[in-house]
């Protein structure tokens, strides 16, 4: 799997766990007591993975690349770049919602529901555009050996294969019930 490909893995498991976390505030939003750890692991993820690592390499090692080889990139790149600015913006505003519904319960939800659905709304925007735009013009654009140099510079930033990127997918999606989660691996 080319870094294209992982890019487009990586984008299917996170609207997997946006779709999830929907799920979640639903059922706090119809009465559930939350399940912290559940939401913790949920926002861990959100802010590791995405944050920390996903929109950053794109930014770092994809973006530099595509405008080298087609300066026509750059309004799309722009636009894409900015939405990484304001996710990261939203989700720390979300991080700080998140603290006030644990210390202060039921009062602090309407507040925290807004922030992740607002964050949520914006990132499956922004993934679609990439799915829609981006990703197929990397694949027009980049010869094989570019191709080869981007997977290089993901393994020098230490990129994982996507294989370990699913393991807090995995533990996350085992804890939720059908269709959202792994019926049978949680048996
Ligand atoms: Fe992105
Ligand atoms: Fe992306």
């Amino acid at each position: 799997m080319n870094t294209i490909e992982t890019i487009h893995d990586e984008h299917a498991t996170m609207l997997a766990i946006y779709q999830a976390i929907g799920h979640v505030l639903d059922e706090i939003a119809a009465g559930a007591l939350p399940d912290w750890r559940l939401l913790s692991m949920m926002l861990d993820y959100v802010i590791h993975e995405p944050e920390e690592l996903h929109h950053p390499r794109e930014d770092r090692l994809l973006f530099p690349l595509l405008m080298e080889r087609d300066a026509a990139c750059r309004a799309l790149i722009e636009k894409l770049s900015a939405q990484h600015a304001e996710g990261h913006e939203q989700v720390g505003a979300l991080a700080g919602a998140f603290i006030r519904f644990l210390s202060r319960g039921r009062e602090g939800f309407a507040a925290f529901e807004e922030a992740a659905r607002r964050y949520i709304a914006a990132a499956e925007r922004h993934i679609m555009l990439e799915e829609h735009e981006l990703l197929p013009l990397a694949r027009k654009v980049l010869s094989a050996e570019d191709l080869d140099e981007l997977d290089r510079r993901y393994r020098a930033d230490g990129a994982q294969p996507a294989s370990a990127f699913r393991e807090l997918f995995k533990e996350v999606a085992n804890r939720l019930p059908d269709p959202y989660g792994f019926g049978a691996a949680r048996s």
